[in-house]
């Protein structure tokens, strides 16, 4: 069987750190053949700019070629036919899939029918373990080091699904998390109880202001719109935080800001031009990861 990443918790953290290490190889040399003759699939059910983006340079880079449709409205689902189905045609064209989807634990159904590896590029509000490699690469090119990091997470720690895989992976590191969200936002409790049994310290507030001052790595995050039961209930928290350049005097100086992106209200433009902000390069940073990965998986690095 071919191995898959589902959850970031499929990756050790001797594989964690073998990835970063080759995503700098690659930030160092971007364009390389070696993987010239496969082709990799990437079926995106649900929207995305960066990720799709940056999987397709990744595979472009590395001298694959990258099949997919523009629009998951005009595939064979929309006349009904299974995840499953579809997956196990579009194994055998193929020598890797990358697959965003709606559900939760659509990426774990995927792997389950298919030959060939399976890329989870998000599945609902469950796990996103690339952008998390990502975000590690980004935490340690600004830290310098992963280990016994201050973290505020801040936004939709419900619905969001890259704090969800941050949270696990992180926890290789001894890091120090403050939780920041609304009541209704909180990070769910089954993450808590992990977090607990590793005796990982953290800590959970409604109060932006009250852990800006105290962390390296400060990650904000959209509220997921798109995952509300109802628009009511998105309105009472659409606009819970907006961090702007004036809140920022007295943050740590080595403090960064990241965000998944993309960003609605909760980082003011105003914050881009300061030494803190960082998500750009954070989102630059996908694309040297996902090639990391891509050849992880393969069995090419
Ligand atoms: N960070 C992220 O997943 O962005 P996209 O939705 O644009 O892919």
């Amino acid at each position: 069987m071919s191995k898959s990443l589902i959850s970031i918790q499929d990756f050790s953290k001797e594989e964690i750190l073998h990835v970063l290490d080759v995503a700098k190889e690659f930030e160092k040399n971007r364009s390389q053949d070696f993987l010239s003759g496969k082709v990799i699939a990437c079926l995106f059910f649900e929207p995305s700019t960066r990720t799709r983006l940056s999987f397709e340079a990744a595979i472009n880079r590395l001298g694959a070629r990258v099949i997919g449709f523009p629009d998951a409205r005009n595939t064979s689902q929309s006349k009904g036919e299974t995840l499953e189905d579809t997956i196990k045609i579009v194994s055998n064209y193929v020598d890797m899939i990358v697959m965003r989807h709606p559900m939760e634990g659509a990426a774990a159904v995927a792997a389950s029918v298919s030959p060939v590896p399976i890329v989870n590029a998000g599945d609902g509000a469950n796990q996103h373990p690339t952008q998390t490699l990502l975000d590690m690469y980004t935490i340690l090119q600004t830290q310098g080091k992963l280990d016994g990091l201050d973290i505020n997470m801040v936004g939709d720690l419900k619905y969001g699904r890259t704090v969800h895989s941050l949270t696990q992976a992180m926890s290789h590191f001894n890091p120090h998390f403050t939780f920041t969200a609304p009541e209704e936002l909180r990070m769910p409790k089954k993450y808590l109880e992990k977090l607990s049994e590793l005796g990982i310290d953290f800590k959970e507030t409604e109060s932006l202001e009250e852990g800006l001052n105290a962390c390296d790595i400060l990650y904000m995050t959209r509220v997921q719109q798109e995952r509300f039961p109802s628009k009511e209930d998105y309105d009472k928290v659409k606009d819970v935080y907006e961090l702007t350049a004036s809140m920022l005097g007295g943050v740590r100086k080595n403090m960064k800001i990241l965000h998944p992106l993309p960003r609605i209200t909760e980082i003011a433009t105003d914050v881009d031009d300061t030494p803190y902000a960082y998500y750009f390069q954070q989102a630059q940073n996908g694309m040297f990861v996902r090639m990391a990965v891509i050849s992880y998986l393969l069995g090419y690095r």
